[in-house]
């Protein structure tokens, strides 16, 4: 097998370490600007851009002022068949990609990383106009995926079997092996980062894959892209198909050549991709689903330290976060005082134009889920919650909902129970620790979790009585690439990230050598 690093590779390799350090203080000094220069909107099937079969397009808007940014191409089953062709022929035993030494895989994705950071600042801008978060949470969004890409990269020379003892007259072994063409399918919430957290474990296993982005963001997807290309990865290991769900992505999780399908989004869409996995070829999958996930303090905290933390944990990403803290938890005895400490720190969040360095909170994603959030706080008011401040539309145009907080929550009401995804704290009142688990448990799903209290019992029998796939004492939302991240119950199957996300891409080949003995 060629041992050699292509020259270009080399030239990153030789940069290191962590060439992005020197890249993420340029970021601080550029002022980033509106004119952001859209250069992908076409599918991207074999390493080349190209028009849908169809021909048809659809528009991707800004959501400051529904405008339309640009027209994509739009993808559908005939190209995802184009992009699982192209795909398979990249999984063949015989490719480039396959015959290549996991070292050199692992200087891929470490290449591409490099690229990422070259571009740091333009792909920040790009995702900042596609999707209405902050330019400052855009930036850390790509260097939370340079993180993980690295991460990943790592691991391509480590994925080992074992040798499993079956008496004197047999070696029996296993082998790891990528599962083969996989799809992805993600949601508009991350944009850049969720296609890098599934690229993360395919590329690093040997996968080859279809990822199709969600509709309402494009943009970053497709820049990534060409940087595969940059980077030298084979053509047909990476495919970008941007379309809707009910078609490209459907045509996705039916499709009988593809042996895994890593979905997130709605708990909803996770039930239809199970099913036409199981109608098709029962090829792997893995959902990553929404939450309602309960943050719980006690009263021994400093109560304003925990009002920040339970602000962070529900309005980062303007709600718009699987895992956010969706019930805030608070014991009686300091509940008045949270409820004060909550409703400044809303107050104080400055929503407008994500571009500008003073603002907050930018835009929801879309017309939908204003629409699904304004509904969840009108049914607030109506079922008696109080709302301490917000519980309207911000302005005439975009997608801009206030900040708002609900107290006298109880588990009953609409905004207890359903997922908003928006930036609405719903603040429920509990008093002993046996009512508090049984309360945060009450529901289908159970993501993540938290708990805030400086007594080591109590935040160790939550975390070990809670049902929920990440529960973060005394912090919220610390999730690393090495940390596993998946749901419980109805908030999925498998996991995201470090080393489980490894298994969903893998299958376990057992090979079994008799040994004849010379006499
Ligand atoms: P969604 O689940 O409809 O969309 C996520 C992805 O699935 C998109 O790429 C979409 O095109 C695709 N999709 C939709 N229907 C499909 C189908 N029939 N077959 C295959 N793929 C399909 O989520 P949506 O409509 O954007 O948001 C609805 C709710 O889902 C949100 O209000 C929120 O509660 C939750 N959500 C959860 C996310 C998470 O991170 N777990 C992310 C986005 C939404
Ligand atoms: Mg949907």
């Amino acid at each position: 097998m060629d041992q050699a690093i292509p020259s270009s590779i080399q030239a990153s390799v030789d940069n290191h370490p962590r060439a992005e350090k020197r890249h993420y203080s340029e970021v601080k000094k550029k002022k980033m600007t509106k004119q952001v220069e859209i250069k992908y909107t076409q599918l991207f099937i074999d390493n080349e851009f190209v028009d849908a079969v169809s021909g048809r397009k659809f528009p991707t808007l800004n959501p400051v002022n529904g405008n339309v940014i640009a027209e994509i191409s739009e993808g559908d089953k005939a190209d995802v068949d184009k992009a699982v062709n192209a795909a398979k022929q990249a999984f063949d035993r015989n490719s480039k990609w396959r015959q290549m030494d996991p070292y050199i895989r692992g200087q891929l994705m470490h290449k591409l990383a490099d690229l990422i950071t070259r571009d740091l600042n333009y792909i920040a801008a790009l995702e900042t106009l596609d999707n209405g978060k902050t330019y400052a949470n855009a930036v850390e969004d790509i260097k939370a995926s340079i993180a993980c890409l690295r991460y990943y990269a790592g691991w391509c020379d480590k994925i080992q079997g074992s040798t499993i003892p079956t008496g004197d007259t047999n070696i029996t072994l296993t082998r790891k092996e990528p599962v083969g063409v996989v799809g992805q399918i993600i949601p508009w919430n991350y944009p850049f980062m969720m296609a890098i957290w599934k690229w993360g474990p395919a590329l690093t296993t040997g996968c080859t894959l279809v990822l199709k982005p969600a509709e309402q963001t494009p943009l970053s997807a497709l820049y990534g892209a060409a940087l595969t290309k940059e980077a030298g990865f084979p053509a047909g290991v990476i495919n970008v198909i941007p379309g809707y769900g009910p078609t490209a992505g459907a045509a996705i999780a039916e499709h009988s050549e593809i042996q895994k399908v890593a979905f997130t989004g709605s708990t909803e869409v996770g039930h239809i991709i199970m099913a036409a996995a199981a109608k098709s070829n029962l090829k792997r999958v893995s959902l990553e689903l929404g939450g309602k996930s309960p943050l719980v303090i006690f009263d021994d905290v400093d109560v304003k330290k925990a009002a920040e933390i339970a602000h962070d944990a529900i309005f980062s990403n303007h709600g718009q976060n699987c895992c956010a803290g969706s019930r805030t938890f608070v014991h009686s005895k300091i509940y008045d005082e949270f409820v004060k400490h909550a409703k400044q720190l809303a107050l104080a969040k400055k929503v407008g134009d994500p571009f500008d360095s003073k603002t907050d909170q930018g835009p929801q994603i879309d017309q939908e889920m204003l629409d699904k959030i304004m509904d969840l706080i009108n049914s607030g008011k109506k079922q008696g919650a109080v709302v301490e401040t917000g519980g309207n539309r911000a302005g005439n145009t975009g997608y801009f909902v206030q900040p708002t907080v609900f107290s006298n929550v109880t588990d009953d009401m609409r905004i207890a129970k359903e997922e908003i995804f928006g930036p609405v704290q719903s603040i429920l009142k509990f008093n002993t620790m046996a009512e508090v688990i049984e309360r945060a448990n009450r529901t289908n799903y159970g993501l993540a979790s938290g708990v805030i209290t400086k007594d080591i019992n109590k935040a160790l029998e939550f975390a070990q009585a809670v049902e929920a796939g990440s529960v973060w004492v005394n912090c919220y939302d610390a999730i690393a690439p090495q940390t596993p991240f998946g749901g419980f119950k109805q908030s999925g199957i498998g996991r995201d990230l470090g080393e489980e996300s490894l298994k969903e891409y893998l299958e376990i080949k057992t090979i079994s050598i008799k040994i004849t003995k010379e006499n």
